[in-house]
């Protein structure tokens, strides 16, 4: 059995430096930088990008005085292309934990190898259920009672990982997508800060047993 602690050797104890990739409105950054300002969560972000030019996201981090990067998906002729300037643009800034929220590119395994075990990914569904697009539309379809968030850990499947800490929502009746999409995404932004802070304290762990199988931890303070 193996065990890393990026409270020892990952991420260390104290401010944790992030950054954020999002093709969206950017409302889980903004829920991280009200945990930031609120002094519930130890971190700073250093940098923000995205792979859409005119995303809400770019503009939040631009008022809050953070770097904004777009990078063109069509300057880019490969994925690994873009993926290499991804990480090229990254690691511009000591980065000690890059958080998916709402990045809706598909990452290669060039990119999960560079930042293994410090990416993370928050998907609106508690999984293994629902990866992919439109989860809260297939938690409906299935008919589910419980649905969700989840933030795990990336690795080169979409929606896959060692799952670090998931949020339950129960599904009501009547409920659209609409209505289930915002009640999932005010746990998503209680979660999310929760979990960085988790990192940012050196609580989060990464078990490695029996070959590839791995799982998370999260010490008590
Ligand atoms: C969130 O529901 C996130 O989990 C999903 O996309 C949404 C992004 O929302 N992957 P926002 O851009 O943070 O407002």
């Amino acid at each position: 059995m193996q065990m890393n602690r990026h409270g020892q050797d990952g991420c260390q104890m104290g401010r944790l430096v992030l950054a954020v990739l999002a093709s969206g409105q950017g409302s889980n950054l903004q829920a991280i930088l009200n945990a930031i300002a609120e002094g519930r969560l130890l971190a700073n972000v250093a940098v923000v990008i995205s792979d859409k030019e005119h995303a809400k996201v770019l503009s939040r981090a631009r008022e809050a005085d953070i770097p904004a990067i777009f990078i063109h998906p069509g300057a880019y002729a490969t994925r690994d292309g873009y993926d290499a300037a991804l990480v090229e643009a990254l690691n511009r800034y000591p980065i000690m934990l890059g958080v998916m929220a709402g990045y809706m590119r598909l990452v290669t395994p060039l990119f999960v190898e560079a930042y293994r075990d410090r990416l993370i990914n928050i998907h609106p569904s508690l999984l293994p259920a629902f990866p992919g697009l439109h989860p809260q539309r297939q938690a409906l379809q299935h008919g589910v009672k419980v649905s969700g968030c989840t933030v795990h850990f990336v690795d080169e499947e979409v929606d896959h990982g060692p799952i670090i800490a998931q949020r339950a929502v129960p599904v009501i009746e009547g409920d659209t997508e609409e209505t289930l999409t915002r009640r999932i995404l005010e746990q998503e932004h209680r979660l999310l800060p929760e979990v960085l802070q988790c990192f940012a304290a050196g609580r989060v762990g990464l078990v490695t047993a029996g070959g590839s199988r791995r799982s998370v931890f999260i010490s008590e303070s």
